[in-house]
Formats: C-alpha cells, sequence, structure tokens
C-alpha cells in the first residue's frame, strides 16, 4: 500500500514518490527531536556566520540566513511553529521553515555540512548543557545534606552494618557520605564534559568537505574547545551521550541508596527522620498514613535510568563506520535519563531540606545493640595491654551477658565485669557512652563532630 505522497523537499531529487506511510511513521524523529531546535538554530548561526566569512556566501546572505534563523527559534519558543512530519527531523523542519521566511539565501545554508554532523553537533550542545544542569542540581543537593550534617554533627545515630547495628556514627557524617558520593558525580559529569568538548560541525557527511571551511571558527563560536580531528568518528560516536548516561546511572544509583534510607528512617519502626508534608502524600483508605513517595519514585528511577544506559550501549553495539540511522535512536533514551535525573535531584534537594533528624529516636536506637563494643574492646587493649583478639574475646562474653540478663552494656555493674574479666576497672563506663564513643573517633575521615564539622566547613568553601 503506496501513498502517493510528494517526494522530500530536502533530498527528494531522485526519489519518484514519497514515503509509504509506516515508512514516515519509523523514519521521523521530528516529535522528540524537536527538543534539539535551539541547539540546531545556534549551530547553523555559526555556521552561516563561518561561510560568509569564508567567502563561501555573501555576507548578506549570511546576515538574512541568521536573521530569519532567530524569527523561527522565536516561532517554535512561542508555540506558533508547525512542526511538520515530512519533514522527518527538526534539522529540516528549520531549514524548511527558514526558506518559507528568507527564500533562496535559505538553500546556501547546507553548504559544507550535512545532517550527520548536524545532528552530531546539535546532540553534543544538548548533553553538554544537561552536564551543566546536572553538575548544579547536584550542587544544590550538596548544600541541602552540608546544612543536615552541620545542624547534626553531634547528634548520635547507630551506624549499620549489613543493617545490623555496628557502631554509633554521627547524623552529620552519615549526611557527609553522601556529599562524598555525590561530588564524585559532579566531577564525573565534569570529567565527561572535558573530553567530550569536541566539534563535529564541518565533519559533514563523513569524509570532510572540499569548501575552504574554518571548523576552528565555528568550535569557538559553539564554546567548544577545538573540532575534532577525524571526521569518521566524529558523526559517528555516541560516546559522550553513554558518558552521560553511565554518570547519570551512577548518581541514580547513590540517590536511590539514599532514597531507600530515609524510607526506612521514616517508618514507624525507626522514626529516625520526619519528611515534610511536602514531599510525602497520603492514602485514599488509611487516614493515618503519612507515604514517603518521592522517596519512592527517587529509589525507583534508576531503573529507567540504567535502562537507557544498556539501551544506548546496545544500539551502538557493533554499528560500522560512519552514521547509521540506528543513531536516531540515542535521543530519546538520553532526554528520558535526563529529565528522570534532574526530577530526581530536584526531589531529593527539597525533601533534604525539609527533613527533620529526630534526635531523641536517633539515640536512642544508637545506644541499644550493643553498639559500643567494639569502645569496650579497645579499651582492654589501650588500658590492659590485651591483644586485640583476647579483647574481643572478653567483650563478647560480656554482651553475652548483657544479652541474657535483657541490658544494655552499660548497664552490667562492675563486679558483672569482673568475673568475665578480673581487671577491668570503673573506668570502663566512660567509653561505654554513645557520645564519648563517637567522639573518640577522631581519625581522619571518622565520625567525630570535630570531623565532620571539618568536613563540612571544606565542601562549603568548596562549593561557595
Ligand atoms: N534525524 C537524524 C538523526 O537523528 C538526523 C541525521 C540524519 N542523517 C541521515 N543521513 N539520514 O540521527
Amino acid at each position: 500500500m503506496s501513498d502517493k505522497k510528494q517526494s522530500n523537499a530536502m533530498w527528494g531529487g531522485r526519489f519518484a514518490s514519497g514515503p509509504d506511510a509506516i515508512m514516515e511513521a519509523i523514519n521521523a524523529s521530528i516529535d522528540f527531536d524537536q527538543r534539539m531546535a535551539r541547539q540546531d538554530i545556534e549551530g547553523s548561526r555559526a555556521h552561516a556566520a563561518m561561510l560568509a566569512q569564508q567567502g563561501i556566501i555573501t555576507d548578506s546572505d549570511a546576515d538574512a540566513i541568521r536573521e530569519g534563523l532567530l524569527t523561527v527559534l522565536s516561532e517554535i519558543d512561542t508555540g506558533t511553529f508547525q512542526f511538520s512530519k515530512a519533514l522527518e527531523d527538526i534539522h529540516m523542519n528549520v531549514e524548511s521553515r527558514l526558506k518559507e521566511l528568507v527564500g533562496e539565501p535559505a538553500g546556501r545554508l547546507h553548504t559544507g555540512r550535512s545532517r550527520n554532523d548536524q545532528v552530531a553537533l546539535d546532540f553534543k550542545l544538548w548533553v553538554r548543557d544537561q552536564m551543566d544542569a546536572v553538575v548544579l542540581g547536584l550542587e544544590a543537593l550538596m548544600k541541602a545534606l552540608l546544612v543536615q550534617a552541620e545542624a547534626g554533627a553531634d547528634v548520635v545515630m547507630p551506624g549499620f552494618t549489613h543493617l545490623q547495628v555496628a557502631q554509633p556514627v554521627t547524623w552529620g557524617h552519615h549526611m557527609m557520605a553522601y556529599v562524598e558520593m555525590f561530588a564524585r558525580d559532579r566531577s564525573r559529569m565534569q570529567d565527561a564534559r572535558v573530553r567530550m568538548n569536541e566539534s563535529p560541525l564541518g565533519a559533514a557527511a563523513l569524509a570532510g568537505t572540499g569548501f575552504p571551511i574554518d571548523r576552528y571558527m565555528t568550535a569557538s563560536a559553539l564554546g567548544f574547545d577545538r573540532p575534532s580531528a577525524n571526521s569518521l568518528d566524529a558523526v559517528s560516536d555516541r560516546d559522550f551521550a553513554l558518558e552521560f548516561l553511565s554518570a547519570s546511572s551512577i548518581c541514580a544509583t547513590h540517590l536511590s541508596r539514599f532514597a531507600e534510607e530515609l524510607v526506612i528512617w521514616s517508618s514507624a519502626q525507626f522514626k529516625f527522620v520526619t519528611l515534610s508534608d511536602r514531599f510525602s502524600t497520603g492514602s485514599s483508605i488509611m487516614p493515618q498514613k503519612k507515604n514517603p513517595d518521592a522517596a519512592e519514585l527517587i529509589r525507583a528511577k534508576v531503573g529507567r535510568i540504567n535502562g537507557s544506559l544498556v539501551a544506548l550501549l546496545t544500539i551502538m553495539k557493533g554499528l560500522p563506520l560512519a552514521y547509521s540511522k540506528d543513531m536516531q535512536e540515542d535521543k530519546e533514551q538520553v532526554f528520558d535519563a535526563a529529565d528522570s535525573l534532574m526530577l530526581a535531584l530536584a526531589a531529593m534537594t527539597g525533601m533534604v531540606g525539609d527533613m527533620a533528624a529526630n534526635k531523641d529516636s536517633l539515640e536512642v536506637a544508637a545506644a541499644t545493640g550493643f553498639s559500643t563494643a567494639t569502645d569496650l574492646a579497645d579499651w582492654l587493649v589501650r588500658e590492659l595491654g590485651m591483644p586485640f583478639r583476647d579483647a574481643h574475646h572478653v567483650t563478647g562474653a560480656l554482651v553475652k551477658m548483657a544479652e541474657d540478663g535483657g541490658v544494655d552494656l552499660p548497664d552490667l555493674t562492675l563486679a558483672q565485669m569482673q568475673s568475665v574479666c578480673a581487671d577491668i576497672t570503673d573506668s570502663v563506663f566512660g567509653v561505654l557512652g554513645v557520645h564519648n564513643s563517637v567522639a573518640s573517633r577522631v581519625s581522619y575521615g571518622g565520625t567525630a563532630p570535630a570531623q565532620v564539622r571539618a568536613q563540612a566547613l571544606r565542601w562549603k568553601k568548596e562549593l561557595k
């Protein structure tokens, strides 16, 4: 069933008929790549200026093109632009409208370039903007965590391994752990940005061009460090998008872990944290419910972001050089991942800004589960000169005694302790309290409030 439409106005010279409707449906990318309109127009304006400077087109043609492109942009911005599926993608939609607006000069814009370098350029510009936006989003989240960390630098809470109480830590220390993770996510985006910042424009279809273009001029006009050095590579790789997606996946993994902790911590069983009404929802049947939906959705977003990464890796795998249409499938993956990540970052920042650490529940929880047993063992080593392995054994016996008696370690009497190890003195009780425990952990990067404050201050300066 062929539909006898006219052949494509941009490339239809050798075509007798237009595409089948199904062909148009599978081929067109305009429904999604219109998100790159601003980048497309920016790239074309730089290209036109360069063509004029190199004497490839006249100044007056370049002026008409550059002005006309601004009109197209404002039509798109104000929503009056008519996108056409028959024109396939954003590149041909813009150029076709430019032709309507300025006439013949529009046909000279595509000199010395191809849609292959054009799409690589537009997509790079789009991804680069997103990398910058993610960096800003991460910085906002880090700042919110720093406020929590400083306010809770000496609020004691249980530190877990295997989700079993391990040793007391501070709320501030826990918040600062995420500051470090999000800082590495930020630097991953920044590293990737440096690596990708080469302009593909002028690589043309795949082989470069015979026109005397100046690729350095367009590269610098568009904020790139240099033009890419190989035209085949420039039009055929999407590793910059893969790096964005992999850095996004790692960041989303961090967000997901933190979100999971907030879900657990806000439960009635833990009561470590109170989330604000602004970032919770109610139940339509159970009136008492306040659900951590934002945290749950952040926890889940990593699924789609990882999916996008795997999808694009799979799309790119096995593609021969140079451009193949497969690569058109790159955009929806990246758009969706970027939207998901930005939303998750914003929601997490809002939640962290609003949430309240429940000091009392945290301290009670910190003191249960024999959390200062390591402090006791360390005391035996320090004060009695016991080898650590023996101290571990003695402490284990004392924990068993406390457990059997249904009490915590500081509740044992001195006599009870001495029945296990005769040399223990009264001063042992000094290390069994959770505040003493955290205050003693002054090693660099440790949980002592002084350490936490120093780290928070360092990050505050860095982010100023
Ligand atoms: N819409 C295309 C894409 O997203 C633009 C490049 C088309 N190039 C081509 N030779 N058909 O990849």
